[in-house]
């Protein structure tokens, strides 16, 4: 037999595994929290989950660094919003921080707290380790050996090319999904479906054909353009005066181990996805696309990327939608069934994510 097994149905759904790989899998390894260009500004922040740790990234002066996004006098949020500008201050009782976590200021201290500078220090948020490569933020939240760089290996390269690249954004959100994360990772890293569930997306932008690399859980998939998207790129690169990048012109796709994805359409156009978990059966989508830098140096004119964007964010959203669907009909039928899937050889990635999965599942859980 050529195939492999899937992990088991219940691990897409039980609340145990959800609880040990949000430690496991998503605190302990490096995880993708945003664009370096996103906190470019003294005072710019950014917030994200990781696992069960809200993470507040702030620039301080030029320092960027990844805090504790809980308050420790009474445990609000510092920062509710996703992206912003403003001091590192609870909105509160307005206690402040500095940029490496300690208390700055705490209102009536003197005479309501008396807290000293011992005190202080021991009320100082955690702060966690951010590594940078080219534009993108990673964090990781328990402390380990291992280095961005030889976490990702040969795609420190990579990622680095690419995401200083593709610099011009375009357009960001979010989907809510009612699986499990792991069931909306799997749905970008084959093209096996696509003749099922894209015939009229897809199948004409891409050939369901996949030439597959992978370190670790981090894997590649080359699938090779139809003609019509690359004439369509031809002419909007010519509209939007876009540079193309030329190591990736066909349908390029990447996946950073454990949940971040990376779709570049004929050297144009970057599509940047994470899959977030929020509860075992549900999940969250976010993506963001950006185009390739102008051939002068700015960036596209508002009224050009509207017209443009139509078309492409409009396909974005119907293929994604045609994912969530049946993501969503595998993931109710998973307690309904004790046998593992099959994944065929043009399923390997997935077999790639899933060892990397069960060697973090297996990990001895120690103390945080
Ligand atoms: S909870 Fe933050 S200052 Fe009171
Ligand atoms: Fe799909």
């Amino acid at each position: 037999m050529i195939a492999v097994q899937s992990i088991h149905p219940s691990s897409y759904y039980q609340p145990s595994i959800f609880e040990q790989e949000q430690r496991n899998v998503f605190e302990k390894n490096w995880i993708f929290a945003g664009f370096k260009d996103q906190v470019i500004n003294n005072n710019d922040y950014i917030t994200v989950q990781i696992g069960t740790t809200p993470v507040v990234i702030q620039n301080f002066k030029g320092e960027i660094n990844a805090l504790l996004n809980i308050c420790s006098h009474r445990k609000a949020k510092l920062k509710t919003a996703s992206h912003g500008n403003s001091p590192l201050v609870c909105p509160y009782h307005c206690w402040s921080y500095k940029k490496n976590g300690d208390l700055a200021g705490i209102p009536q201290n003197k005479t309501d707290f008396g807290l000293d500078e011992q005190a202080k220090k021991s009320l100082a948020l955690r702060r966690f380790e951010l590594a940078i490569c080219g534009n993108l933020m990673f964090v990781r939240i328990i402390k380990q050996q291992e280095s961005l760089e030889a976490f990702l290996g040969p795609y420190f390269a990579l990622l680095q090319h690419v995401s200083t690249e593709f610099t011009d954004p375009v357009q960001e959100g979010n989907y809510l999904w009612q699986t499990n994360w792991k069931i909306a990772c799997e749905t970008v890293l084959e093209v096996y479906h696509v003749a099922g569930i894209h015939p009229e997306t897809f199948a004409k932008f891409a050939k369901a054909e996949c030439d597959i690399e992978h370190f670790n859980g981090h894997s590649t998939g080359h699938t090779p353009l139809q003609d019509t998207p690359k004439q369509w790129w031809k002419k909007a690169r010519k509209l939007l005066k876009l540079t193309q990048n030329e190591t990736y012109t066909e349908y390029n796709h990447f996946f950073i181990y454990p949940n971040l994805a990376i779709g570049l359409t004929n050297g144009s156009l970057m599509s940047l996805q994470t899959y977030e978990p929020l509860a075992p059966c549900q999940s969250r989508l976010n993506f963001h696309l950006r185009m390739m830098r102008r051939t002068d140096g700015t960036h596209s004119s508002d009224v050009i990327k509207a017209a443009v964007q139509l078309n492409f964010t409009q396909f974005n959203h119907t293929i994604l939608e045609e994912d969530r669907v049946v993501a969503e009909s595998c993931q109710s039928n998973m307690p309904l069934t004790d046998t593992p899937g099959l994944l065929g050889k043009c399923e390997d990635r997935i077999k790639h994510f899933h060892t990397a999965w069960r060697q973090d599942m297996t990990h001895i859980t120690e103390g945080k």
